[in-house]
Order: C-alpha cells, then structure tokens, then sequence
C-alpha cells in the first residue's frame, strides 16, 4: 500500500476523535432560530486577492503538539461561537474545519471574522451545494494575525467603511466582538468575509437559484401542496425513467469519468431509489433510518463523453454551456458531469416547477469531484486524495441532486419555518402556501436550521435534524435514505411538471 492509505487512516482518526466529541447531543434554543426578516444579501468583503495565496502552516503538517494547540484554539473559538445568539452554522463549520487535514493552524494573537445565520442563509440561495473542502481555505481567508489588514492566506481588506464595519459588495457591514479565546479574537460579522475564490466567482456569476422561484412561486400553479395531501402511490406501479449522461471534460486526455464510473454510478443511485442504500450505524442511531421504495429507477439509455473545456469549466454558472448535449430534454433525465468546475460547487439541479417542460436546464448537474468513485479513482491513477472529496466518492450527489431534478427541495428548507407564518408582504402567497407546515412541504422530514456537513445528532429546530436524509448536506456515509411524504411529492411534482417524461416512464 501506498503512503496515502497511511495518510488516510490518520485522517479518519482526527475524523473519529473529533466525531466521538460530536456525538454529545447539541441543541439549538428554538429562540435563536432565524426568521425571514433576518435573512441579509450575501455581502462579500472587498478583499483584493494576491496573485498568489500566502502560504500557511495547516494542520496536515503539524506535529502531534502542534495539532493539539490547534484543536484547542478552534475547540475555544467554537464555544464562543456556541454562546453567541445566532452564530450556530459558523459553529458547525469552524467544527467542521477543525479535523479536517487542510485546516489552517490559527497563530495566537489574531482576528477571525465569522457570519452569523442570516448571511448564511442567504450563501445557501446563491450556492447550491458547496464543496466542503473550500471551508478550510475559507477559515485560513477570515482569520487576520496580529489583526491588521492581511489574512492568513494574504487577502488583503483594503480601508474600512468606520469602526465596527467592513466595506463589502453591497455597502458596509456590522462587525461585533465576541469576546476572545485562546489569543484568537472572534468576530460576529453581518456579510461574508473570507469566501474562497470560487464561491465568489459563482455568487457574481450565477443567477440566485431559490431567490427566483420564491418570487415566480405567486403565479405558479400547483405545487402538489404539502405530503399528507398527496395520495399513496400504488404497489404496482413503478418509474423507469430514460437516463442519459453527459461527461464534460476539460480534454480528450481527461479521463478522470470513465463509462464504466457512469454506470456504477447510475447502479448506486437506483439502490438509493430502491431504499436500499447501505446503512453505516451510528452510535447514535436507534435502528434502520427511514429509506423507503420511492418505485422509481433510471434506465441508463446513453452515455456522451465530449471534450469541451468551457462547459467542463463553467457549466454551474452558465447552464447555457451544456444546452447542445440536452436536446430533446423533455424525453430523457439528464445528468451532465462536468470535470474542471470553476464554481467550488458539487451539483446543482432546477426544480421541474420553475421551467418550461420542454426547457433544457432540465438536468442534473454535477461536479466530477461529487461523482461516485472520482477521488478513489484520482488516488490510484494519480497519486492525489483529497480529504473531503472522499467523503463524497459514494455517490450520493448524484443522488441528492436528482432529488431536486424530481422536486424535493432541502430538508433545510425555510429554516425553522413551520408554524405562525405571517400574510403580507411579496412573498404572501408563497409564505401562506407554508403556513403551518414545513418548509420542504414534506411532513416526515424534520425540520432543520441550516444544512449539516457531519453525522451527528442535533436539534436544531426542536427535533432531531434529519442528516440520515438524502436532501441534507451530510456525508455520503450518512445520507441513506427518503421518506414516504418525499416519496409522494417526487410522483406528484414528475406527473404535474414533467409529464410527458412520466407518462413514458409509468409502468403499471
Ligand atoms: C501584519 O501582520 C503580519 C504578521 O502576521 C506582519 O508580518 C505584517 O508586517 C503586518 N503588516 C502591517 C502593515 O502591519
Ligand atoms: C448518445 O450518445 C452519443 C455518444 O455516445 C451521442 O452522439 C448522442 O447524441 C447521444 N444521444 C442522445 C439522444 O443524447
């Protein structure tokens, strides 16, 4: 065996000894929930970025001292975090970052400037499904040693608007202290200040994916309502939806995605849909998490390998790029892979609901990183893992983002949004079309603030947060499975929206 394989199994150890802390039940006072109103445009500090990052020390290359004084500065930090009112996501990703092999090491004596709940939010509208791995290049971007103008990374943030703000894209932004631990000041921040380059480049060049459709949602006609409205979907009938895929690759040399990855991949996905996923127990985990027979698979009908550097490149932002291999959308699913993303995204999806039938930004985008066995693959072709992507390796982005390809929006969705909801306002219709529900209209799924990237148990919104769920952000070793209420919607939303691929997919 290789030296990665070591280097692996050192990397699931910090994973196990940071998981084994995470597993102590974490609850999230319903008080602190965000509602609407709180929810900020995403407002990025006007960093001006060095041609080349600063080089720093990451937790990777420390000696075992050395990663203990780090672990402690993020542990301090995170409990700032956690006594703030409404820093809870950042909490969740300086946790997420700590054990992660990329982690910068954060030198006493400096500045960490974090958003609070309602930039995220907001983040979450802009970018679908962010590659994890960027949260560690985002901390080494937000942390200021010795507190002046240049980051750990060497972004520089040029004059501020006053005291207690920063200059963003969008005007200035409320920076508050937090307090200070361990030599690290924490900083509450009301926009974003260190969002690694590619997320930057995506928010500029994409259009607002959730901000659209809560504004069409007024006009638009059913929206199959909530679950426990949908009617049972008989024994007998079954979806075998045509299925194509699309590689993008950067270069005919590129064969990062093979045909045959393409049909492991489309295998994995209808074992998801069959509820069939495997399950990896958790200590936390009672029985079996919910995965039921969603009676739907995908019937593998062709398989594009094409070189096109501008859509392997630019395809999240510029769907318009990937048109020319989705003709005839209305009679296939189409999932397109694209192998040089620009955008630090691992897959976006449109919802039936918002585009014509016969549009073709009916597909499944995913990045190549999100794609069953790509870092595997990568690893033992050319000697390069990446922590996180494999993470990712089983599959289930394809599978979450098909999800949305059917329907199913974000087990996070709305927040904390069922209950009092309030008329008025643009969003009347859409926000009553919620009222006294939940804000994936889906009943069996519990609500959930924000999306989690680890497995553990929280409580978010009062309830147990559904991470086991293929529509939250969670490791691929923790989504398993769908609920009978996303079972329902998914029929509905395919029939209502996409019926001429329904009717050719119905067997009965
Ligand atoms: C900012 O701090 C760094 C040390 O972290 C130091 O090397 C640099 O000279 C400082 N820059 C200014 C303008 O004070
Ligand atoms: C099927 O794949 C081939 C390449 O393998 C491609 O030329 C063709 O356009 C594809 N057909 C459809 C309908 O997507």
């Amino acid at each position: 065996m290789t030296f990665r394989s070591t280097f692996a199994r050192v990397v699931s150890h910090w994973l196990l000894v940071d998981l084994a802390e995470a597993l102590s039940l974490r609850e999230t006072s319903p008080a602190l929930l965000h509602s609407e109103a709180d929810i900020e445009p995403t407002n990025q500090a006007l960093h001006s970025r060095p041609e080349r990052h600063r080089t720093y020390r990451r937790v990777a290359e420390g000696e075992s001292v050395e990663v203990e004084q780090h672990l402690e500065a993020y542990r301090k930090a995170g409990q700032l975090l956690g006594q703030a009112q409404n820093m809870y996501h950042s909490g969740h990703i300086l946790r997420f970052v700590m054990s992660h092999p990329e982690a910068p090491v954060l030198p006493p004596g400096g500045c960490l400037y974090l958003p609070n709940d309602g930039v995220w939010a907001s983040f979450y509208q802009h970018v679908e499904h962010p590659f994890p791995d960027l949260f560690a290049e985002m901390i080494a971007n937000s942390y200021y040693p010795s507190c002046n103008e240049t980051s750990l990374s060497g972004l520089r943030l040029p004059a501020s608007c006053g005291d207690r703000t920063m200059r963003g894209s969008r005007g200035c932004f409320e920076v508050s202290s937090l307090g200070s631990a361990t030599g690290i000041q924490v900083f509450e921040t009301t926009g974003h200040v260190g969002l690694p380059g590619k997320w930057s480049y995506h928010i500029e060049n994409a259009r607002p994916h959730q901000l659209r459709h809560a504004k069409e949602s007024d006009a638009s006609p059913a929206r199959c309502g909530m679950s426990h409205e949908l009617p049972e979907v008989p024994a007998a009938k079954r979806l075998e939806i045509p299925t194509r895929y699309v590689v993008c690759r950067r270069s005919d040399a590129d064969d990062s995605i093979t045909e045959d990855m393409v049909r492991e991949q489309n295998r994995w996905a209808n074992e998801a849909f069959r509820g069939a996923s495997p399950w990896e127990r958790m200590g936390f985990d009672k029985g079996r998490p919910v995965s039921v027979d969603m009676q739907i698979s995908f019937q593998l009908v062709n398989i594009s390998i094409v070189t096109n550097a501008d859509c392997a490149k630019y395809g999240f932002t510029d769907t318009a790029r990937l048109y020319e291999y989705n003709k005839d959308s209305s009679k296939y699913f189409t999932v397109v892979i694209i192998t040089n993303d620009a955008s630090g995204v691992l897959g976006q999806t449109e919802f039936p609901f918002d585009i014509p039938e016969d549009s073709p930004d009916h597909m499944v985008i995913v990045s190549s990183v999100g794609f069953r066995h790509f870092a595997s693959h990568q690893a033992d072709a050319v000697g390069v893992t990446m922590h996180s992507s494999l993470m990712y390796d089983e599959g289930d982005t394809v599978v979450h983002e098909t999800g949305h390809g059917l329907g199913l929006y974000h087990t996070f969705e709305r927040g904390c949004s069922n209950g009092a909801v309030s008329e008025g306002g643009t969003q009347a219709s859409w926000r009553s079309s919620f009222a006294g529900s939940r804000g994936d209209m889906v009943d069996d799924t519990n609500s959930e603030k924000l999306p989690h990237y680890d497995c553990a148990v929280d409580m978010s919104c009062g309830e147990v947060d559904p991470v086991h769920n293929f529509m939250d952000y969670s490791p691929d070793s923790c989504m398993m499975g769908f609920t009978e209420g996303q079972k329902r919607r998914a029929w509905c939303v395919l029939e209502n929206h996409r019926h001429g691929l329904y009717e050719m997919s119905l067997k009965e």
